[in-house]
């Protein structure tokens, strides 16, 4: 069994992230599970995955690891595809590399079997994701990789998604497939489109500013800027990496955010990222303004609400902006069932900046999969200032809410904490009963979806 704290103990040894200033982004591949099921499948010996060994697995592991570095260069713009990357090898050489950039763009392996041209024939092919073999946006990849006469496919991981048989099309056209090299790591890069084709929901962060003394705002609700301004920067990273960010009217009414990704403009003056991630806002009574600047900013907002009045949506309604009125789980709105809509709308990294009342319910009904806590060296003090989670009380300190740290690094004068909320020592325990059930597993990565 994956053993976090081991683990944790590992990556904070001398000359690892903690201490060193200026920390770069969260590295999406390769890096440690984030989930139970992940973990399982990365402390698996590799023999129970793949069947080779010596130099062929030295070779594969090798390619394996730059088509899952090609495939994170798509980290913020492939959505809401997964991230994809390949490379064909003929020869012990590499002759053709590729990854997918956007959603009706090339896929990974088209790309790399162009360049790699003629010298396809023969070759193998590397891939962390299985292959499409059904019409989607474009052609299946897999009769692709056939046509082009590679003779050999080495992917990390089945594809989630029950309609894709890819590595069923290539072994029945003769093609040797190898499945599972680099699987934790595909799954990690994956983990909100592997959440939602697997529990339905998307994989959900939770990110926090915080002061020492865990306070995320002063009593009369002002928060900014309890960080600095290079944890800001850092945290517009992960809102660039999201398909979706999710906050309450709270925090609209409080702090009137943009909840955009400003990571600064190229030279042709357009974002970064080329993409803004969905703005959602839960708002049981519509009380958001017409004029907040999360429903007028770049990009589009969801308002989700239970308030089925007309005249007040059509207020709220306009070009980007729709009201999805939602069923009520007693006096609010039911936090499982945004989750399902979210999923619907192919969202699958979801990340949370709201306030402790929508951060605490998260937590509570376990639909969270991990924090990220920027923490700042400064103490906020009483007073009534605020919490990181609004959380009822507990009788006995049995019953906490257990995370598990997952990475600790230093960004400017602050640090960033990331934790997982399941997946540690003991899942069960994470979060309670309803967290357990609810926590986003990914199916084994190694195993085909199917029956
Ligand atoms: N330090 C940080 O990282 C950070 C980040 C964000 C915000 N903040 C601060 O947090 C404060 C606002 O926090 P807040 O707790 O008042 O607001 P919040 O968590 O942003 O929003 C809470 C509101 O969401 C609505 N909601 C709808 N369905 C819900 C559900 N199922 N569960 C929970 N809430 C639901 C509720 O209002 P209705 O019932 O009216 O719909 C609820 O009052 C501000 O001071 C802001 O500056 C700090």
């Amino acid at each position: 069994m994956f053993d976090a704290v081991k683990e944790f103990a590992a990556r904070h040894r001398p000359g690892s992230a903690v201490g060193s200033p200026a920390a770069p982004a969260p590295a999406p591949a390769p890096a440690p599970a984030q989930n139970a099921a992940a973990a399982e499948v990365a402390a698996r010996p590799a023999a129970a995955v793949v069947s080779i060994a010596g130099p062929t697995a030295a070779a594969d592991a090798k390619h394996m690891a730059r088509a899952l570095a090609l495939a994170a260069k798509g980290i913020n713009s492939t959505h809401p595809n997964p991230r994809v990357g390949c490379v064909v090898v003929a020869g012990g050489a590499v002759v053709g590399e590729g990854w997918h950039r956007a959603a009706g763009g090339e896929h990974a392996e088209i790309a790399a079997l162009r360049q790699a041209g003629k010298r396809a024939a023969g070759a193998t092919l590397y891939s962390n994701l299985e292959p499409c073999s059904h019409h989607g946006r474009t052609p299946p990849c897999a009769d692709a990789v056939i046509a082009a006469g590679i003779g050999r496919a080495v992917i990390a991981m089945y594809d989630p998604n029950p309609r894709v048989d890819g590595v069923g099309a290539l072994r029945r056209a003769g093609v040797e497939v190898t499945v599972g090299v680099g699987a934790r790591a595909a799954a990690q890069l994956n983990r909100g489109f592997c959440a939602r084709f697997s529990v339905g929901r998307p994989w959900v962060t939770l990110k926090m500013a915080a002061s020492l003394d865990g306070k995320t705002a002063l009593a009369d609700g002002r928060s900014q800027w309890i960080t600095g301004p290079a944890a800001r920067r850092d945290a517009h990273r992960l809102r660039a990496a999201s398909s979706a960010i999710l906050t309450g009217i709270g925090t609209v009414l409080r702090d009137d955010p943009r909840l955009t990704v400003r990571l600064g403009a190229r030279r042709d003056g357009k974002l970064a990222t080329g993409r803004q991630p969905l703005r959602v806002i839960l708002d049981s009574h519509l009380s958001t303004p017409p004029r907040a600047k999360i429903l007028r900013a770049p990009g589009n907002a969801l308002l989700i609400t239970t308030a089925a009045e007309a005249a007040a949506i059509g207020l709220l309604r306009g070009p980007g902006v729709e009201v999805l009125v939602c069923r009520a789980a007693g006096r609010r709105i039911d936090l499982a069932q945004v989750m399902r809509e979210l999923a619907a709308r192919e969202v699958n990294d979801l990340l949370v900046e709201a306030g402790p009342q929508l951060s605490g319910e998260l937590l509570r009904q376990g639909l969270v999969d991990q924090v990220v806590v920027y923490l700042a060296p400064d103490l906020l003090g009483g007073g009534g200032a605020r919490e990181m989670f609004d959380l009822p009380g507990l009788e006995s300190l049995d019953d906490r809410h257990r995370l598990q740290f997952a990475d600790l690094r230093r960004v400017g004068r602050d640090l960033r904490l990331t934790l997982d909320v399941a997946g540690g020592d003991s899942a069960g325990e994470s979060v309670g009963a309803a967290g357990a059930a609810g926590a986003a597993t990914v199916a084994d990565p190694a195993q085909p979806p199917r029956n």
